[in-house]
């Protein structure tokens, strides 16, 4: 089922046109109540194929599927009546070429609600981002480290240190002029950020790029202490929620197990008592 966009939300040319201008706050989301918050504060939300480590406890994101970023996208979409709400394509729902991804993005927008799709990649992609954007479909790239090429890299490390600078510059060059809004840059050097964002026409949004980009994104556990798996070091917590609900989670196990709850006020009555909620 397809679901209307709220015309006064955010649109991918809005944020297009924020290049040199306000900065551009940016956060993943994949349930309702997050993007509702998000939705106060960000100008975009973004429901990350992160979602597969985050939520799902996956290895990396390769296994994330299609159907797991519809129904995430779809809880998201719930959450958000003025961010933009940008759905990642997940790995190999989009690399066989523009037919595939515009088939596999055309069901994630009909059926989440998002207003664009992110998917990972440079001089490789710009074929399928014109072919998408040439069809209706607003891309927003990402360049530098993609998560989803992990095992060609050989790990997640730092982009731009290794004489790799220039192609990267150049993957960053030719997906905004193949259409892309806007380019995420992970984990690239300063310098590198720099150069890419003084280049190209589009706003860059950084995650692990330095605030030389015109934007910022984070992983909404990662900033909240929700996600302990690892910590890289771009990430500010800006909260402890995960030790916080590790307590809370203790106290009421103590208290179950020492019959401290129930108490006296968590318990109905034959007769309603005075002030007793449902
Ligand atoms: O999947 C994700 O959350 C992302 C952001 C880290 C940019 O791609």
């Amino acid at each position: 089922m397809s679901v209307a966009v709220e015309t006064k939300a955010l649109t991918p040319p809005d944020i297009a046109a924020r290049k040199g201008r306000d900065r551009i706050v940016c956060l993943t989301a994949y349930t309702t109540p997050l993007a509702r918050l998000a939705n106060r504060h960000c100008d975009v939300v973004l429901v990350g194929d992160s979602v597969g480590m985050v939520l799902h406890g996956l290895p990396s994101t390769l296994s994330v599927t299609l159907d797991m970023m519809i129904m995430h996208g779809k809880a998201v979409r719930r959450g958000l009546d003025r961010a933009l709400m940008v759905v990642d394509m997940p790995f190999a729902s989009y690399e066989e070429g523009p037919e595939q991804a515009f088939r596999n993005a055309a069901r994630l927008m009909a059926q989440t609600g998002c207003a664009a799709v992110k998917l990972e990649g440079g001089e490789s992609m710009a074929e399928t981002i014109r072919f998408l954007t040439a069809h209706g479909i607003p891309v927003m790239a990402h360049v530098g480290l993609t998560p989803q090429s992990v095992n060609v890299f050989g790990g997640y490390k730092v982009q731009g240190r290794d004489g790799d600078a220039d192609r990267i510059l150049r993957d960053a060059v030719a997906v905004a002029e193949a259409g892309a809004f806007s380019v995420v840059l992970e984990k690239v050097t300063e310098p590198l950020a720099r150069r890419i964002t003084a280049e190209v026409t589009i706003p860059t949004i950084g995650i692990g790029a330095s605030a030389a980009c015109d934007g910022q994104i984070l992983v909404v556990d990662d900033m909240l202490g929700m996600f302990t798996g690892f910590r890289p070091k771009f990430v500010k917590r800006y909260a402890e929620l995960g030790s916080e609900a590790d307590a809370a989670i203790a106290a009421y196990a103590a208290d179950v197990r020492d019959g401290r709850f129930p108490a006296t006020e968590h318990v109905f009555d034959d007769a309603p008592k005075a002030g007793d909620v449902a």
